[in-house]
């Protein structure tokens, strides 16, 4: 099959640029859409299979409603492929998805070839050499991002979602010239570093609504969060001196709560990188002086430095409990920074960490998908935190030193919610999310796709908090604690 298609490939371009020499532009015009036709049905099953589900749903959407129901893809005219391309996007998100650079393939004006077929084919018109010329480039253009040595294999190949430079691709010479004496750069020299980090966000516990919120969400885990400190109280047993850190504390009232209801403690460092929330918890707390709040960024490099000296103010100590709030996720290098953590800890000390998994979140009746299509795009979302958090704290923890680890799990639903529980969960889970397109928007105002995720997050929020409002509308997520010792 592959031969084949790649000799009528083949096959065709010759005759095409034979009947160009010889005059024949209307046949050459004609004979190019036919072979355009033939890719752009193979880019199209391609698409069906290899994009992600919320594309493929769109594309096929849009087959449906250009063959008005009535025919597939198939038997689609040139025109209606052309439509199908443009109306889905099918190319946009084909780059967006193999993070490919598809050129100018992209921007060609396919339309217009559309209509120079028509005005031959129907209105007995004839074209010039130069249409012909453009066309038969056109042609060649979209066959050579496609790879064309192997038509099939090649669109099957171009699907493919950006991977890791082969080992094997990596020229042996790395004295910064290749075997023509001609400069590499250094990504021809060297692997390329895929970085795993890659979540660092751009969150801000002092954007919009993220104040309330928060406090809604302390409030919703506040029995969860005990179970896991009563564990580590009772195992720390006869300790009434015990030192704690909060990582990510916020404005300190989860600091206060959480760790002021144990008398075990004898001070508490609440420590994060938001200055205005750490000004709000020292403000607070003025009274409180178990407690001590500090702005600091675990990742910076200053961080063990300054943390030290705050330790020996404190008689060089090491801390006994570290406990962090949906915090780690945020950060660029998690690994890196629970290893710092450790470090601060004493031997046999605890490490409590509270996440959560955009995975674990379903509702029913969600006729409109509104949910799973929001975690989707929120996945991909500029500067989004690590969505799928929960289901890597256990790794993250052992990799950076910890045993004896064990997991939490706490469910919450929305059955036999009041309405205003009901709606603060909305607020909790979804109604935030809208801050990251707004970012990503106001990052490049003009950029289409960012206009155009915004609209669509601010109506699926709309609507899906209506939904959250319907007392039969059910909804769960988990929330996950990991606990482990040094
Ligand atoms: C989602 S909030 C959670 C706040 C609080 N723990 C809670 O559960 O309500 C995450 C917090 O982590 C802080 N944070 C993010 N990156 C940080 C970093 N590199 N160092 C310290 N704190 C950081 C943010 O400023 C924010 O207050």
């Amino acid at each position: 099959m592959h031969e084949e298609t790649e000799a009528v490939v083949d096959d065709k371009l010759g005759f095409i640029q034979k009947v160009i020499n010889t005059g024949d532009y209307d046949v050459a015009v004609k004979e190019s859409c036919t072979l355009f036709e033939m890719v752009f049905k193979k880019i199209f099953q391609q698409a069906i299979v290899s994009l992600p589900y919320k594309d493929r749903e769109e594309i096929l959407q849009t087959e449906r409603k250009v063959g008005k129901g009535k025919k597939g893809v198939q038997d689609f005219t040139f025109g209606e492929l052309v439509g199908l391309l443009r109306e889905s996007n099918l190319l946009d998100k084909w780059s967006k998805y193999t993070a490919k650079d598809l050129g100018l393939i992209k921007t060609l004006d396919y339309s217009s070839i559309v209509n120079l077929r028509n005005r031959i084919t129907h209105d007995g018109m004839s074209c010039s050499r130069g249409e012909a010329n453009i066309v038969y480039e056109y042609l060649r253009n979209l066959l050579a991002v496609l790879g064309f040595a192997d038509l099939d294999e090649s669109i099957n190949l171009s699907f493919k979602k950006r991977e890791a430079v082969p080992i094997d691709s990596i020229p042996s010479t790395i004295d910064g010239e290749n075997k023509d004496g001609k400069d590499l750069s250094i990504n021809d020299r060297l692997p390329k570093i895929i970085k795993k980090s890659k979540y660092k966000s751009v969150y801000s516990s002092t954007y919009g609504n993220e104040g309330s919120r928060l406090q809604i969400q302390a409030d919703n885990v506040r029995e969860f969060d005990l179970k896991a400190f009563d564990k580590i109280i009772e195992q720390s047993k006869d300790k009434t001196n015990l030192l704690g850190l909060d990582l990510g504390c916020a404005s300190g009232d989860i600091t206060i709560d959480r760790f002021g209801k144990y008398d075990q403690f004898e001070h508490v460092i609440g420590i994060d990188i938001n200055p205005t929330k750490i000004n709000e918890a020292k403000e607070k707390n003025s009274n409180k002086n178990r407690f001590s709040f500090y702005e600091m960024d675990i990742e910076s490099e200053q961080f063990e430095g300054n943390m030290q000296d705050i330790l020996s103010s404190i008689g060089n100590r090491k801390f006994d409990v570290i406990f962090s709030a949906l915090t780690i996720h945020h950060l660029s290098n998690p690994l890196k920074a629970l290893f710092k953590l450790r470090k601060l800890l004493n031997k046999g000390g605890f490490l409590i960490l509270r996440g959560s998994d955009d995975g674990t979140k379903f509702a029913f009746p969600d006729e409109q998908n509104l949910v799973q299509s929001l975690v989707y795009l929120t996945s991909d979302v500029q500067g989004v935190s690590d969505r799928q958090n929960g289901r890597k704290m256990y790794y993250q923890m052992w990799r950076s030193g910890f045993r004896n680890i064990e997991l939490k799990y706490s469910i919450k639903d929305t059955s036999g919610l009041t309405m205003e529980d009901r709606h603060a969960l909305f607020q909790e889970s979804f109604a935030y999310r809208i801050n990251y397109f707004e970012k990503q928007l106001n990052s490049d105002p003009q950029n289409k796709r960012y206009q155009e995720e915004y609209q669509w997050v601010l109506d699926a929020l709309e609507e899906l908090e209506l939904e959250f409002l319907n007392e039969s509308f059910f909804y769960a997520e988990t929330d996950f604690i990991a606990i482990g010792r040094k």
